[in-house]
């Protein structure tokens, strides 16, 4: 199996840097979403440090993945309807732009709320914005907004998927796994 992608199916890089960041993305996002509502104390604190280390950590793959696709090419889609190729091509664009609008707009939240967010215990992001609360609830709000247009989308990607693979029984899917 190809390292690259071919014009017929996506390369080993490229489906591990999809499966990884599904699991890892899905993962933070529910995080995120049980952690508003616990109690203040250190699980409460210990989670929010690693949902926002793991939210940086899938930052630099979201850039490198973007960075693996441009310069990579991209398999023909399978159906040969051009609407819902276009359609297909603007939801896997759409889903860089969201996911950079996420991480960055979490990023300068915490830096604005608490300073310079820490990467598990090994250093210390650069301070992106100062501190303060305006720029910290505008950057809260676009965190929360942007959130849930990602999980609408996966929630499209995965129903496309499925009728792809049980409806279709084209090789959509499969030539996404391994
Ligand atoms: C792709 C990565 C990320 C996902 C999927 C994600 C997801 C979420 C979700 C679902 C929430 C709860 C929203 C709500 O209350 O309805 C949340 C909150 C939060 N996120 Fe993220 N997040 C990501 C990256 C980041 C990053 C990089 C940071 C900071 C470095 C961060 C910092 C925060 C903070 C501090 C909150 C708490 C907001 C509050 O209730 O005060 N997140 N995130
Ligand atoms: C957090 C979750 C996910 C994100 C952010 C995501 C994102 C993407 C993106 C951007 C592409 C375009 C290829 C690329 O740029 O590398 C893609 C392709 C694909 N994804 Fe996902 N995906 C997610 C989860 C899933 C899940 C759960 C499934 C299956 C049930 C799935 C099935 C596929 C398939 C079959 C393709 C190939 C589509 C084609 O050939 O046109 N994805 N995904």
């Amino acid at each position: 199996m190809s390292l690259k992608n071919t014009s017929d199916s996506y390369g080993l890089i490229s489906k591990n840097l999809h499966w990884i960041l599904a699991i890892l993305l899905l993962l933070n996002f529910s995080l995120g979403f049980v952690m508003g509502g616990l109690e203040r104390g250190p699980l409460r604190s210990s989670i929010f440090h690693f949902h926002k280390s793991m939210g940086i950590l899938l930052l630099g793959l979201i850039v490198l993945r973007l960075f693996w696709r441009l310069i990579n090419i991209t398999p023909v889609p399978v159906a040969h309807n051009l609407i819902i190729n276009k359609i297909s091509k603007f939801v896997h664009y759409s889903f860089y732009f969201i996911l950079l609008t996420v991480t960055l707009s979490g990023w300068i939240y915490s830096t604005a709320r608490a300073g310079p967010v820490d990467f598990f215990g090994l250093f210390y992001m650069p301070a992106i914005v100062e501190k303060n609360d305006l720029i910290g609830q505008v950057a809260k709000e676009i965190h929360i907004y942007s959130v849930y247009i990602f999980i609408s989308l996966v929630v499209l990607h995965v129903i496309a998927s499925i009728y792809h693979h049980f409806f279709l029984k084209d090789k959509t899917l499969k030539r996404m796994w391994f």
